[in-house]
């Protein structure tokens, strides 16, 4: 059989396929990571994690001297993950006391952190503000009052206003946050009257406005149109542009990081001035591509479609199901050209349990270990027990060594919260 040699964009750094034609990641050889750790296991990159927080860096170093970049921790919110880019002299984004929790634990510095939310409650507030984050993301009117009780009389704050700058940016309705309709942020003409309210109040320094237009964006006039239409709110030393950048999972063709921080930094410059500490909020840019999900097929079906059923599904992947996400799936040790055209199911008991449809497999059989590239984003953040299924392990290669950072659950760990 013909053995494709170039592995699609979608794989790790550093990814390759070896003489026998099975996939290597990080210099382990794919086959054995499956029988060593077992599947399905979320196989994360290092080195392909710190390459792209570089590259994001450095990207910003070449145009401005004011430049923070914060990883969106809700995109792979595991303590090895926020370790490495608190290592690479990264802040993060947190959107949960949870989150925040997992950032203090990574020893990520708390003036490098940012708290998020719609809906933060007066314990969340309380433990970041204790905690000395550097700054708090305001959302709404609430936030404001609920800050004010925590603070007191003596203690200060670092705050930023969430605005929502009725932009639409060109993506799945789910991850689209800009419009004018949304949950998020504080209306373009409310804006002015919670700013006053900030600027006199005595604990909390508005420093910064906020805004985000959504995600997985592959243009960037978003970003220009976001920046233009918060112009008129006044005079920030703080601009968060958000996050947003997209991927590629099997075709897309995303702007470059350089394209991207480009018109980011330009817009910035060009509409609320120079000398501008501009704050980027990346997630899915960051890890998506970093990671690799291994599966065991169970039972391959012929029907009116071929059924290739795997040993995980939408408890560690619900991408597709919520968005109809698009992933490549491959046979580690036969890459294409496959000849049989398949849906690639899981073992849940609904029918929307599909990780991919009329992928092309080379003749898949139970016993073969598969693999989905791009899994790093929302993969294991958004995993569940679904059908008391134990969540999968994170496990780190580099080099040609493989470290688990997160086990495998367990059954006692399905059974530890009972009372
Ligand atoms: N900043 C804020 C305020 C956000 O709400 C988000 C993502 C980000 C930054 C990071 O966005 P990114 O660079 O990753 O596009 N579960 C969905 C994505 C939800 C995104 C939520 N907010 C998915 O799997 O596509």
């Amino acid at each position: 059989m013909a053995v494709t040699t170039q592995l699609p964009a979608a794989f790790p750094l550093g990814s390759r396929l070896d003489e026998r034609g099975v996939l290597e990641l990080g210099g382990c050889d794919a086959l054995e990571l499956a029988r060593e750790h077992g599947t399905p296991a979320f196989v994360v990159s290092e080195d392909d994690l710190r390459a792209r927080a570089r590259e994001l860096v450095a990207a910003y170093r070449a145009r401005t001297p004011h430049a923070e970049v914060v990883f969106a921790a809700k995109a792979f919110p595991c303590t090895a993950v926020l370790r490495v880019f608190a290592e690479e002299g990264l802040g993060c984004d947190v959107a949960s006391g949870g989150e925040l929790a997992l950032a203090l634990a990574a020893g990520m510095e708390p003036g490098r952190i940012h708290l998020h939310g719609n809906a933060k409650s007066e314990a969340e507030l309380r433990a970041a503000v204790d905690a000395g984050i550097g700054h708090v993301v305001v959302d709404n009117v609430a936030d404001v009052d609920k800050l004010e009780r925590i603070l007191g009389a003596g203690r200060t704050q670092r705050v930023q206003l969430r605005v929502t700058p009725d932009v639409w940016g060109e993506t799945h309705a789910a991850v689209s946050t800009g419009q004018a309709d949304s949950k998020f942020g504080v209306a373009l003409d409310q804006a002015p009257a919670l700013i006053a309210r900030l600027r006199a109040s005595d604990s909390l320094e508005l420093v910064g406005l906020h805004f985000h237009v959504g995600s997985q964006l592959l243009d960037v006039t978003p970003y220009l149109r976001a920046v233009e239409a918060t112009a008129a709110l006044g005079d920030f030393p703080v601009v968060n542009v958000g996050g947003g950048l997209g991927v590629t999972y099997t075709d897309e063709r995303p702007p470059t990081v350089e394209e991207y921080v480009a018109a980011k930094v330009d817009a910035v410059e060009r509409f609320h001035g120079p000398g501008r500490t501009i704050v980027d909020e990346p997630g899915r840019a960051l890890v998506a591509n970093s990671t690799v999900t291994l599966y065991t097929v169970e039972s391959v079906k012929r029907n009116v479609s071929t059924w290739v059923a795997v040993d995980g599904g939408m408890s560690d992947n619900l991408r597709p199901m919520l968005y109809g996400a698009r992933y490549e799936v491959h046979v580690v040790d036969r890459f294409g050209p496959g000849d049989t055209v398949c849906h690639v199911a899981g073992k849940h008991c609904e029918s929307g349990d599909v990780l991919a449809r009329d992928v092309v497999l080379a003749d898949p059989r139970p016993g073969d270990v598969l693999v989905t590239p791009a899994t790093g984003a929302y993969g294991h953040s958004m995993a569940s027990n679904y059908n008391g299924v134990p969540r999968p392990p994170v496990v780190f290669v580099k080099d040609g060594s493989s470290r688990v950072v997160v086990r495998r659950e367990t059954y006692e760990d399905l059974l530890a919260r009972d009372v």
